[in-house]
């Protein structure tokens, strides 16, 4: 694969970003029911935690692969009850997470032609995956707490 074409792998994974966020915060304002301080604050933290995924990748296609971010966002899912946000939410990190796992390979592929890029990507992406697991486990126990 060429840089040109990780640099589009990574937009996408840009926009998911944007969306996640977006998401985040749309389903913060609609909580109510006897913990909604808890599921609210908890919601802002992880919206704020898709802002620096946002950076890293911004980052990654700017400086180490000669992109151009995009500024597109990919679609968001509706929920109305606290059970359904908490499972949309679920899901769009395993999307996440499973994009994520495609472009780490791809990096990984390609290690000997990004001699000066690839500890940065390799380390951004992964360091990405792993929160995105740390909010699945969130989630999952937010849900199983109901
Ligand atoms: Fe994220
Ligand atoms: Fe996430």
């Amino acid at each position: 694969m060429a840089k040109e074409e990780l640099a589009k792998l990574l937009n996408q994974a840009l926009e998911l970003e944007h969306g996640a966020r977006i998401q985040y915060l749309s389903h913060a304002e609609i909580v109510d029911g006897p913990d909604a301080e808890a599921i609210i604050a908890r919601l802002k933290e992880i919206a704020g935690d898709e802002k620096n995924h946002e950076d890293t990748f911004r980052e990654l296609i700017g400086s180490y692969l000669d992109g151009v971010p995009s500024r597109g966002m990919a679609p968001t899912q509706a929920a109305r009850t606290v059970e359904e946000i908490l499972e949309v939410n679920i899901a769009g990190e395993k999307h996440a997470v499973d994009v994520y796992l495609g472009i780490l390979k791809e990096i990984n592929e390609m290690k000997g032609e990004l001699k000066y890029e690839y500890f940065q990507l390799e380390h951004g992406v992964r360091h990405v995956i792993q929160e995105e697991q740390e909010h699945i486990a969130e989630l999952k126990l937010l849900l199983g707490s109901r």
